[in-house]
């Protein structure tokens, strides 16, 4: 059996800054209690780490009333900065710099009087964060249909979440083409996840089978599942943990290939390497 990882696979740039600011804070004896807003990344075992070094988690500035509460790379509404402000609260700042970026553009057109469309998931916290920079009126396209929603007679900025995936993101850029003609359009997709994704497309094809590490609710891993099983709709398998490898499954395959999420921490890869190593 001879095991590929990916090229580009784990900790993007955005993720490994925010987790050394977090680790930083910790270090520097910082004399304020430190919380997170959400879950700095979507890994549990990186969670739990921080939180046995102090860092607890807060889903709604609410819950404190004085402390360090650092932004993840998912950044969060204009509104936060406000609300910490007045009550306080230190904010450290770790929104991912291409998650800025769309958040600039998205303001500087809601101030111009565009329509804001925004492509992803209504539910993902960098799309709720998005939509916070341009008071909540958005018009968040997670499907096709959505399109309907958007005024026609409206100019229209278009930014897209950035994990998306490329060939989802220009079917939608085709179709509102079609719907309105002044159009600002921003393919905001980062570029750590397009040469991901693009790595994970082009090894599932060379390989037998795919495993996908990563987060089961970590948005950019699941769209590496989905890359990887448009390729291998049967020998693609997603696993958060070493533990969860099923040996007997992979003992068929000649080729497996790997790659993790962007909150995949090296180590966990290293320890699945290791280990379908030892089948060998
Ligand atoms: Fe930033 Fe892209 Fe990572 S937006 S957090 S570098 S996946």
């Amino acid at each position: 059996m001879k095991v590929i990882l990916a090229e580009n696979s784990g900790f993007c740039f955005g993720v490994k800054k925010a987790i050394d600011t977090a680790f930083n804070e910790v270090e520097a004896k910082n004399e304020h209690k430190l919380y997170t807003l959400g879950p700095l990344i979507h890994n549990p075992q990186v969670v739990e780490e921080l939180k046995q070094k102090g860092i607890d988690v807060i889903e709604d500035l609410e819950e404190v009333h004085s402390g360090n509460v650092i932004i993840r790379s998912h950044g969060v509404p204009e509104k936060i900065y406000r609300e910490a402000e007045e009550k306080g609260i230190i904010l450290t700042d770790s929104t991912c710099p291409f998650v800025s970026r769309i958040q600039k553009i998205v303001k500087e057109y809601y101030d111009k009087g565009y329509q804001i469309a925004i492509i992803g998931d209504p539910n993902h916290p960098e799309v709720i964060g998005i939509n916070g920079w341009c008071n909540d009126d958005g018009v968040i396209l997670q499907k096709t249909e959505n399109i309907e929603k958007l005024k026609e007679d409206k100019p229209t900025c278009v930014v897209v979440q950035t994990t998306m995936s490329l060939v989802l993101y220009e079917e939608f850029i085709e179709l509102i083409k079609h719907k309105i003609s002044d159009l600002q359009i921003f393919n905001t997709i980062c570029l750590a996840t397009r040469k991901r994704q693009d790595a994970a497309r082009k090894l599932s094809k060379e390989v037998d089978a795919m495993i996908v590490i990563g987060g089961y609710h970590s948005s950019n891993t699941q769209k590496l599942v989905t890359i990887c099983k448009e390729e291998k709709p049967n020998d693609t398998f997603h696993i958060e943990t070493v533990d969860e490898i099923d040996f007997e499954i992979l003992k068929k395959y000649e080729t497996i290939g790997i790659t993790a999420g962007a909150s995949t921490p090296h180590k966990v890869v290293n320890e699945v390497l290791e280990k379908i190593k030892n089948l060998l």
